[in-house]
């Protein structure tokens, strides 16, 4: 594959899209994606034909994303389109894949649509779930970012819409707790507060990345340090010894799964 090809596509792409900062959100978002998926596939060992795939599907994953917003006005799939399906669509659309062989075709298609499932289907063939779970915890640890960054610049007292208005400093839900200490994820359903909506990113930490060089890389970013000091920082203190222990539990997951102590 030749990805510096598919980098250029990308980019005359997005040019073709107004530069408001909606785009421009999912431009940086893309290049975030692509730069944590070369790194998580690097430390993994990834051959280099899958690494092709990997950085093709990273590449790729959100381009529908840019028409989704231009003709609908929003990011949410329920209120739209199915953004993966549309990336697809575009990628075929644009022949971008045309001169590939139809299984690698298949492959970065496969984990485009599957990138945002919230099950992925039970036996995928190995390559498609490498490349889909590249896709996912590349997502993920942007995610991790975006978060942090807006920690870091006081960005959400002042924009409840982030976390679907729920209150700020409202306590942790016994059903989100229990869901960590479970190591299960957690019902979006039960979220009922701005802690309980930083509780699902730690729960991914739970358990919720496939590659042990994606966890490894979320220790060394001090993702649950971070979330952890934040929450306690804004909660009563009768809330920080949940906090702490769900982080705990957490982190004693991640380093588990990343081979720490091995
Ligand atoms: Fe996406």
């Amino acid at each position: 594959m030749n990805i510096a090809q598919i980098e250029k596509n990308f980019n005359a792409y997005v040019q073709g899209f107004p530069l408001e900062e909606m785009i421009q959100l999912k431009i940086h978002h893309t290049k975030r994606v692509v730069a944590d998926a070369r790194e998580v596939m690097r430390r993994e060992g990834f051959s280099e034909s899958l690494f092709a795939m990997g950085a093709a599907a990273a590449w790729l994953h959100d381009v529908g994303r840019f028409p989704q917003l231009t003709k609908y006005h929003t990011f949410s799939d329920g209120k739209s389109v199915n953004h993966a399906l549309l990336s697809c669509a575009e990628i075929l659309r644009m022949g971008w894949l045309d001169d590939e062989t139809p299984e690698v075709r298949s492959v970065v298609l496969k984990a485009i649509e599957y990138h945002n499932f919230r099950d992925l289907p039970p036996n995928l063939p190995e390559e498609e779930a490498a490349i889909v779970h590249i896709v996912r915890d590349a997502d993920k640890l942007d995610i991790f970012t975006v978060l942090e960054q807006a920690i870091a610049t006081d960005y959400l007292p002042s924009h409840p819409e982030v976390y679907f208005g729920l209150p700020f400093t409202g306590p942790l839900s016994r059903a989100v707790t229990t869901a960590i200490e479970r190591g299960e994820s957690i019902d979006y359903r039960e979220i009922r507060s701005f802690a309980d909506f930083i509780l699902i990113q730690v729960a991914w930490c739970n358990g919720g990345l496939h590659f042990p060089a994606s966890c490894a890389l979320t220790l060394e970013r001090n993702c649950l340090q971070i979330r952890q000091d934040y929450l306690c920082s804004i909660l009563p203190e009768s809330e920080h010894e949940k906090v702490r222990l769900c982080c705990a539990i957490a982190e004693e997951a991640l380093k588990r799964k990343a081979g720490y102590g091995n």
